[in-house]
């Protein structure tokens, strides 16, 4: 045998050195769940690890992700019952929960980069991304609760507004209304190819926002897609977007892959909430390692041409790091 891929895998040194993906705490977004109170730190049952926090105690969460070098959220709100309505009105209240805990976090943590979630379901009555009429999700009226939304959020402070509903036209409409406000500065980043996924569960649980009738099949996309992914990623970059997302990650690898072939703009993956849920589950009962599933399923992300990972392993990650 003259070719022998093992010699380079004998020692410690020789794998880290042709090493060609690495991981690091500047690669990622942790997500927060944000609700109403004060003095809250309720672990999602469903994740562990993970807790919704009142805006107080969010800001000792951040201080102690700061100390590992996490320095990008994607805050998400947790709305009372109470405060939905069809029109997802409290979505652009400049003094409701999620402007107050945006403008929080950037008076104690000016540097650190807030990615804002643009979509209606946490605020609707309906558990929708978008208006409903008759069953039907309304598409270009949805867009005018979606600009005043990311308006809201730019003025309380967000870095970066990230809409995940999947309305077409959003991200143009979006961009339109930032710069007619004279928020140039302030990016999108789109989930552009977002699919209508099982793996969102414990993400629902965590903000009650799991739609009330229906499915979300007529906006998110249909899981044997790939070409459409694409479709969406072009419209997306016509109309202005900074960055691209995929979502969920680990079953949509081969999405990303095609996103990094065809688009120079940076490509986010979202590593979601029941893809962690999995993993915590088995390595709860023993059956896998923890860590190493953590570590494994986050370099794939990146093998497969991620920039940015969402996800809810970043301060485990950056904790295991430390050890
Ligand atoms: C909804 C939204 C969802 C997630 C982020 N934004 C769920 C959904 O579309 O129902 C899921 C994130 C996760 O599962 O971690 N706008």
């Amino acid at each position: 045998m003259i070719r022998r891929p093992r010699r380079n895998r004998q020692t410690e040194v020789l794998r880290n050195l042709v090493q060609e993906t690495t991981l690091s705490v500047n690669d990622f977004i942790f997500p927060l769940f944000v609700i109403e109170g004060q003095n809250q730190r309720v672990e999602v049952a469903s994740m562990p690890g993970i807790s919704r926090f009142s805006i107080d105690t969010l800001q000792e969460e951040i201080a102690s992700c700061v100390d590992l070098g996490i320095k990008a959220f994607a805050p998400f709100p947790s709305i009372p019952e109470r405060l939905k309505d069809k029109y997802a009105t409290e979505s652009h209240n400049p003094d409701g929960l999620y402007a107050n805990a945006i403008r929080e976090i950037k008076r104690n943590f000016p540097e650190v980069v807030l990615f804002t979630d643009v979509a209606m379901d946490p605020y609707s009555s309906d558990g929708h991304d978008g208006i409903v009429e008759n069953d039907e999700i309304l598409n270009d009226e949805s867009l005018e609760v979606l600009g005043k939304m990311a308006l809201a959020q730019a003025q309380a402070g967000a870095d970066v507004v990230a809409p995940s509903d999947m309305m077409d036209g959003r991200i143009g409409h979006i961009r339109r209304v930032l710069d007619e406000h004279g928020y140039q500065k302030v990016g999108i980043m789109s989930y552009a190819a977002k699919y209508a996924s099982a793996f969102y569960g414990p993400f629902r649980d965590a903000l009650s926002s799991a739609p009330k009738k229906g499915d979300k099949k007529t906006y998110q996309m249909d899981p044997a897609n790939s070409r459409e992914a694409l479709v969406e990623a072009e419209l997306d970059i016509a109309e202005g977007a900074d960055s691209l997302m995929v979502k969920p990650a680990l079953a949509y690898l081969d999405i990303i892959k095609a996103l990094r072939e065809r688009s120079n703009l940076p490509i986010a993956a979202y590593n979601v909430s029941g893809e962690y849920a999995m993993v915590k589950a088995a390595a709860e009962r023993g059956w896998i390692d923890g860590e190493k599933a953590m570590l494994e399923s986050l370099l794939s992300i990146k093998r497969a041409g991620a920039d940015i990972i969402l996800t809810y392993f970043a301060k485990e990650f950056a904790q295991s790091l430390k050890k």
